[in-house]
């Protein structure tokens, strides 16, 4: 087939900078299957609706199966090409002959890119929801290796209250139950409608049964509007915006594992397969992995970013500006699929050496607090007394420990005899025992509520 698809009305030859500049291959041989699916379902609506012989539709199927079994890395496609969905049809067309020029009847590019990128869309949006998945158990895992180990935990990166170092590496297996959970619904709403049959905009004037075709395809229905159908882009936006959202996790978590190794906080080693050494620096050990997680997710912003301003200003229906809309998709497929993988490796292999507060630690001035709580006295005031005693700890260069007996009556006779029991923090934590919190047992219902929440997204992933 010489020429462009439109060589009828446009027969000269294009600039060739801007035929360059125009081309979506090679980025879009990531629909390659999903084109070519959508295709043989197109195919057979065309052989129903006896649009074409049974012979060229058989011609046609068998085509694009083979291209299909071939693979993507066997498609040749050349620079000529526009796109993938042009060079597919050159390819059918130089294998069947006439039969490939009947290929596009009824349909056009524009529900066909649609077509295969909500299909891919679906496909990318499950593979996501299993890392994530693998990711949340890997924390898990660590959480209950931890035991009820105690660390202090920290607001404005200041020590806040003991918490036990499991609750603080449940949050983000939380987070990543969150992730997997949003990924399967992206998937899902992918699958939701089916855009073939809407044509270039306004749909197809032959008689194809594009519900059947829908339902060969996995998808639930057509589209109800073929104007919506070629010019949506909610499901690429929602799955560009689940990895920024999941990606972000990740890099929180990375920016505390940089931030851990550092012998100041000396809370976590990285395993050596996660880190790098220096090339000048004998002793170095740089938690590398961690570092490039936190600053890929800043591009995998950019992508939802770039997604929704090219979406914003659009007319209806299909604009080329929309062929820019798949590769920050698929960057930020991929980068989120990679980023998951690290952080699942560098978890599953960090051992974490929590330091505890000791007994009489300054994080347990809300216990002090709370304690005069108890013991009838208003909130506010408890405050203001703890908050003094502690600056006196302070000043003593030490923890409540410090302070004696006789200076903790001075500031309250509400304090009582039984202090050594406020100022432990093991049992300070035990008092935690709120649901979500952080005492031993309340820690264990997490885990128990966690591992059922895993166990329905993973069988919503394979059903
Ligand atoms: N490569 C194009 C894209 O990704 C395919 C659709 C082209 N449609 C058109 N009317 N030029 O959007």
């Amino acid at each position: 087939m010489a020429g462009k698809l439109w060589s009828g009305r446009l027969p000269g030859q294009l600039d060739p900078g801007f035929e360059a500049f125009s081309c979506s291959l090679p980025a879009d041989l990531h629909l390659f299957e999903h084109d070519l699916k959508a295709s043989m379902a197109h195919v057979r609506a065309l052989g129903r609706a006896q649009m074409i012989s049974a012979t060229d539709a058989q011609a046609l199927e068998g085509a694009l199966q083979d291209l299909l079994q071939a693979g993507v890395d066997a498609f040749p496609w050349t620079d000529q090409d526009e796109d993938l969905h042009t060079a597919i049809e050159r390819v059918v067309v130089e294998r069947v002959g006439e039969a490939g020029l009947r290929l596009h009847t009824g349909r056009s590019r524009n529900d066909q890119v649609a077509t295969a990128s909500h299909l891919y869309a679906h496909q990318a949006g499950q593979e996501l929801a299993g890392e994530a998945l693998e990711f949340a158990q890997a924390a898990l895992t660590q959480a209950q290796a931890a035991g009820d180990q105690i660390i202090v935990g920290m607001t404005h990166l200041q020590p806040a209250q003991p918490v036990l170092l499991a609750h603080h590496l449940l949050a983000y297996a939380w987070m990543a139950s969150r992730d997997a959970e949003r990924f399967l619904t992206a998937a899902a709403r992918s699958r939701h409608s089916s855009p073939l049959g809407a044509g270039a905009l306004a749909g197809t004037g032959f008689d194809l049964d594009v519900g059947q075709c829908a339902l060969e395809m996995g998808f639930a229905a057509p589209y109800a509007n073929s104007i919506d159908a070629v010019s949506d882009r909610d499901y690429l936006a929602e799955l560009t915006f689940a990895c920024a959202l999941a990606t972000s996790h990740l890099s929180r978590l990375a920016e505390e594992l940089i931030l851990w190794s550092h012998p100041a906080f000396g809370r976590v080693r990285l395993a050596d397969q996660f880190v790098t050494g220096s090339s000048m620096m004998p002793q170095k050990r740089n938690p590398d992995s961690a570092e490039l997680v936190r600053a890929k997710s800043g591009s995998v912003i950019g992508d939802l970013v770039g997604v929704l301003s090219l979406l914003k200003g659009l007319p209806l229906a299909y604009m080329r500006d929309l062929q820019e809309d798949k590769p920050p998709l698929y960057h930020a497929v991929e980068t989120t699929k990679n980023s998951l993988r690290i952080m699942t490796g560098a978890l599953q292999t960090a051992t974490f050496m929590p330091a505890a507060p000791a007994y009489g630690d300054l994080s347990l001035a809300t216990e002090l607090a709370d304690h005069l709580v108890r013991a009838g006295m208003p909130f506010r005031q408890a405050h203001a007394i703890v908050g003094q005693l502690s600056a006196t700890a302070e000043e003593l260069g030490g923890n409540f420990s410090r302070l004696t007996r006789a200076e903790f009556s001075q500031a309250s006779s509400l304090f009582g005899e039984h202090l050594e029991v406020v100022l432990d923090p093991k049992q300070a934590i035990a008092r935690h025992h709120s649901v979500g919190g952080s005492a031993p047992q309340a820690v264990r219902a997490q885990i128990e509520r966690l591992e059922s929440v895993l166990q329905s997204l993973r069988q919503a992933l394979v059903s």
